[in-house]
C-alpha cells in the first residue's frame, strides 16, 4: 500500500516543505500548540525518540488544529542554550496521527545528556532532557530507574513525579493503566474530561485529560520513558480480543484499535511501533551497555482468554478453585512474543536481565490453608506461561533476572522460584511491583493471606501510592520503596518505606 508519510520522508526536505506549504511557516497560534508537553523514549547509543502533539485546545476533537499536514522543527544540543545544535531536523504533524510528532533521532554519542526542542510557526515548545545509553559492550557503573504504574486522574494528584523528579533518574518504566477508560471509587479529587471513551476520538481526548497535568509533563521531559500498557489503556481485564463485559467482538476489536492508536499518537514510542492496519508491536528490548537489559513485555495483546470468568458475572469470575486455569497451553505472551523472549534471553550478555511487564508474577493464593483463590486476570491465571518463562530463565542460565510488574496498586517483593507447583523448587528471579502513583487500593487482609502462604514473598502492603526507585550497579541492585503519605495532598511527602538489595549472582531479594 502506498504510504505517503513514508514515501515524503524518504525523499527529503524538499518534498516536505512544499506540501506542508498549505499551512504557512509563519503560522501564529492564539493558544500554544504545545499544550501537552514534551517526551522522549527507548534510548539506544546513537539517540532516542522524541515526541511531542500539536493541540492548541486539546479537549477538541481536532485538539483545534486544522486538517492540513504541518512542519514541525526539533532541535537536539547537549545544553539548556542550543549552542549548538548538534542535531536537527523537520518532521510532518497529520490530522490522520492528531498532529502527533515522532522522531528517531540516530546521529548521537552514547551515554550522554541532552536538551531537545519542537517549534512550528511562531510558537517554541518546552525544553526537554534525555539521554542516550550507554556503548553496547561498554561497563556502565549505575542505572537509576523509576518503576510506576496505575495513575487514575480522579484518584489523586501526581505528587509521585514530583518526587521522582528530585531522583536524579536514566529512565522512568510505565508499566501500565497509564489512562483509565472508567471511573470507579468515592473521594475523588478531580474528574475526568468528557465521557468514557470506545473511540478514536475518545481516546485522544483522555489521553489529552492526563497529558495536560504538569507534574506528568516534567516527569516526561526530564527523562527518557519506556512503557507497556496493562488493560485500562483499553478496557479493564480484557484478554486479546476479548471484552470481560461481553462485549460484540467486532466492536471490542474496534474499540482496542482505536485505544491501542491513541496509545501510539500520545506516548514517546519509536516509528518501529506506529501501528499498521491492526497490528502494534510493543514488545521490544533496550541494552543499557554490560550492564543491563530491559525486556517490556505486552501481556495483554496475545493472552490465552480469562479462565474462570464468565460474561454473566463480569464482576465476581469464579476464582475460587479454578481447575481451568492449569490449562498447558495457556498464553500470556502468545507464541511469536514468547519465542522471541527465549531467543532474547538466552542470548542476553547483560549482567542484570530486567523484564518489565504489566502484573504481579509471584503466586499469590487469597484462601489461607486449603482451597485456593487466585486472581486469574495476573500470571496466577496462566500458571503454564509462567512456568515455562521462569523455566527459561533457568534453562538458560540468565545472569540476575529481575522481574517488574505493576497493575495491583501494592508494593510486593519476591522471590520467584522455576515451578510454583514444586515444593522447594530453587529460587531463579527477583520480583519487584510498585505500588500505583494514584489508583485506589483494597485492603492488606487479602496480601497478609497470600504472604501467609508464602514465605517467598519478602513484603506486600497496599497502603501506599508512590513508586519504586532501582539502582543498578554491576555488583548489586537496590529498590527503595518510595510511599506518600497521601497522594490527594499535591504537596504531600514521600519517604522510603523499606529497601530491598539484590546482590550480583545470588537471586532473592534481602531487606537493607
Ligand atoms: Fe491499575
Amino acid at each position: 500500500m502506498f504510504n505517503r508519510r513514508r514515501f515524503l520522508a524518504s525523499c527529503g526536505g524538499l518534498l516536505l516543505a512544499s506540501n506542508a506549504s498549505r499551512w504557512p511557516h509563519a503560522a501564529t497560534f492564539d493558544n500554544a500548540p504545545f499544550a501537552l508537553g514534551v517526551a522522549s523514549g527507548y534510548p539506544t547509543p546513537t539517540g532516542f525518540t522524541l515526541w511531542t502533539r500539536l493541540a492548541p485546545t486539546p479537549y477538541a476533537p481536532d485538539g483545534g488544529m486544522p486538517n492540513q499536514d504541518v512542519l514541525v522543527h526539533w532541535d537536539v544540543a547537549e545544553d539548556d542554550h542550543f549552542s549548538p545544535i548538534v542535531a536537527s531536523g523537520t518532521a510532518l504533524a497529520t490530522p490522520a496521527w492528531a498532529h502527533s510528532v515522532h522522531v528517531d533521532v540516530t546521529t548521537l554519542r552514547p551515554d550522554r545528556w541532552y536538551r531537545y526542542r519542537f517549534h512550528v510557526g511562531n510558537a517554541m515548545s518546552p525544553v526537554g532532557r534525555t539521554r542516550t545509553a550507554p556503548a553496547l559492550e561498554s561497563e556502565a557503573r549505575l542505572l537509576r530507574l523509576a518503576l510506576v504504574s496505575c495513575q487514575h486522574y480522579e484518584h489523586g494528584y501526581y505528587a509521585a513525579y514530583r518526587h521522582l523528579l528530585a531522583d536524579d533518574l536514566d529512565l522512568v518504566v510505565h508499566v501500565g493503566d497509564y489512562i483509565y477508560e472508567g471511573s470507579w471509587g468515592n473521594g475523588k479529587v478531580r474528574s475526568h474530561v468528557g465521557p468514557d471513551p470506545t473511540t478514536l476520538i475518545g481516546y485522544r481526548q483522555r489521553y489529552a485529560c492526563y497529558k495536560a497535568d504538569p507534574l506528568l509533563q516534567a516527569a516526561h521531559a526530564a527523562c527518557p520513558w519506556l512503557m507497556v500498557w496493562d488493560d485500562h489503556e483499553v478496557q479493564n481485564d480484557y484478554a486479546a480480543d476479548h471484552s470481560r463485559y461481553g462485549d460484540d467482538p467486532v466492536t471490542f476489536v474496534a474499540r482496542r484499535n482505536a485505544a491501542y492508536r491513541a496509545y501510539y499518537e500520545h506516548m514517546p514510542l519509536p516509528e518501529a511501533m506506529r501501528p499498521r492496519g491492526v497490528q502494534i508491536q510493543i514488545y521490544t528490548h533496550v541494552p543499557w551497555g554490560r550492564l543491563a537489559q530491559i525486556a517490556l513485555l505486552d501481556d495483554r495483546q496475545y493472552r490465552s482468554y480469562r479462565p474462570c470468568s464468565s460474561a454473566r458475572m463480569p464482576s465476581t469470575p469464579d476464582e475460587v478453585n479454578c481447575r481451568a486455569r492449569t490449562a498447558p497451553t495457556a498464553t500470556m505472551l502468545g507464541a511469536i512474543q514468547e519465542a522471541w523472549l527465549d531467543q532474547m534471553l538466552a542470548s542476553s550478555t547483560a549482567q542484570w536481565n530486567v523484564i518489565a511487564q504489566q502484573t504481579l508474577m509471584a503466586q499469590n493464593d487469597g484462601i489461607l490453608g486449603p482451597g485456593e483463590q487466585f486472581n486469574t486476570d495476573g500470571w496466577d491465571g496462566y500458571p503454564a506461561a509462567r512456568t515455562r518463562l521462569l523455566g527459561a530463565l533457568d534453562r538458560h542460565r540468565v545472569a540476575n533476572p529481575i522481574v517488574l510488574g505493576g497493575d495491583v496498586h501494592a508494593f510486593w517483593v519476591a522471590d520467584l522460584p522455576r515451578d510454583f507447583s514444586v515444593p522447594h523448587s530453587p529460587i531463579v528471579a527477583t520480583e519487584f511491583v510498585g505500588t500505583s502513583i494514584t489508583s485506589y487500593a483494597g485492603d492488606d487482609e487479602r496480601i497478609r493471606t497470600a504472604m501467609h502462604e508464602a514465605p517467598n514473598i519478602k513484603f506486600g502492603t497496599g497502603r501506599y501510592r508512590g513508586y519504586l526507585r532501582l539502582d543498578l550497579r554491576p555488583e548489586i541492585a537496590t529498590a527503595d520503596l518510595r510511599a506518600l503519605r497521601n497522594a490527594q495532598d499535591l504537596n504531600t511527602p514521600c519517604a522510603t518505606l523499606a529497601s530491598f538489595n539484590v546482590v550480583s549472582g545470588r537471586p532473592g531479594a534481602v531487606r537493607a
